[in-house]
């Protein structure tokens, strides 16, 4: 039997986040620079998210480039945003063919004029798909995007609007970037690399880790297979005892 012969359809993450991680290194080993690795590495994605949609995913949200991404070589940089705005124009076929619609998140006032614009052009284009929403993070950092919730709520504390007593959970995740999606089920890192980078620190609270040694550019559809079939024989317990969930 196939990898996905052997899927669950009633067990598919709703959510998977993935950082895509070991682009520079796969250039690298083929004597490659490191853009010709990201270009590799945009491949993969739309390998994956294709597979991810097709099979039931509903949200798939990818770290594309972080805040700490901008200390790289300007080149480099200037490289992956160059990629950012032809990927964008590119790739709105096979989002509009499979009913993808796009997203970001991040600290997208940052980016290039150019990458904003491309960005807003396809995330209106691809509004209206219902499939599954590929969010793309972007100048993204967690505790960047932790810190300026709770500046918010503090700030509705100070105007009155909440009292000290009355923040939860809610209140905070309803500040977060994410606040239109579920938490991720499933966080996929490749490239043998055991690290969370500053991603989604709240929202993976409860999502189970899947680690690879396979570097992203070589990552696709069976090795997205193998990480679904390892999170379905995962039992999620969320803090309670096997036999609680299992009476
Ligand atoms: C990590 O590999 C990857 C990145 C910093 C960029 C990820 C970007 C893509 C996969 C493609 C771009 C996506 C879009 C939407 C244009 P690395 O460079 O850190 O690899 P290394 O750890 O081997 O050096």
């Amino acid at each position: 039997m196939s990898l996905k012969e052997q899927l669950h359809t009633d067990k598919i993450p709703g959510h998977v986040a993935i950082i895509m991680d070991g682009n520079g290194r796969w250039a690298k080993k083929q004597g490659f620079l490191r853009a010709r690795g990201h270009k590799k590495g945009v491949d993969a994605l739309r390998k994956v998210a294709t597979a991810a949609a097709k099979n039931g995913v509903k949200y798939l949200t990818v770290y594309a480039f972080s805040s700490e991404n901008w200390s790289r070589p300007k080149a480099e940089v200037n490289a992956l945003m160059s990629l950012l705005v032809s990927s964008l124009k590119k790739e709105l076929g096979t989002l509009q063919k499979n009913e993808i619609r796009l997203s970001a998140i991040g600290d997208l006032a940052s980016l290039p004029e150019k990458c904003q614009v491309e960005l807003s052009e396809v995330r209106k284009t691809t509004a209206g798909n219902k499939r599954m929403t590929l969010t793309l993070a972007l100048s993204y950092g967690s505790k960047a995007e932790i810190m300026n919730a709770v500046r918010a709520i503090a700030q509705k504390v100070h105007t009155k609007e909440l009292s000290v007593e009355e923040i939860n959970e809610v209140h905070l995740e309803q500040h977060l970037l994410t606040h239109d999606m579920p938490p991720p089920d499933l966080l996929i890192r490749t490239s043998g690399e055991h690290r969370i980078s500053n991603y989604l620190l709240w929202q993976i609270a409860y999502a189970e880790l899947y680690f690879t040694d396979t570097l992203w550019p070589d990552f696709d559809e069976e090795d997205f297979y193998k990480a679904l079939l390892s999170y379905q024989n995962r039992e999620r317990r969320y803090g309670k005892t096997s036999e609680q969930l299992n009476p």
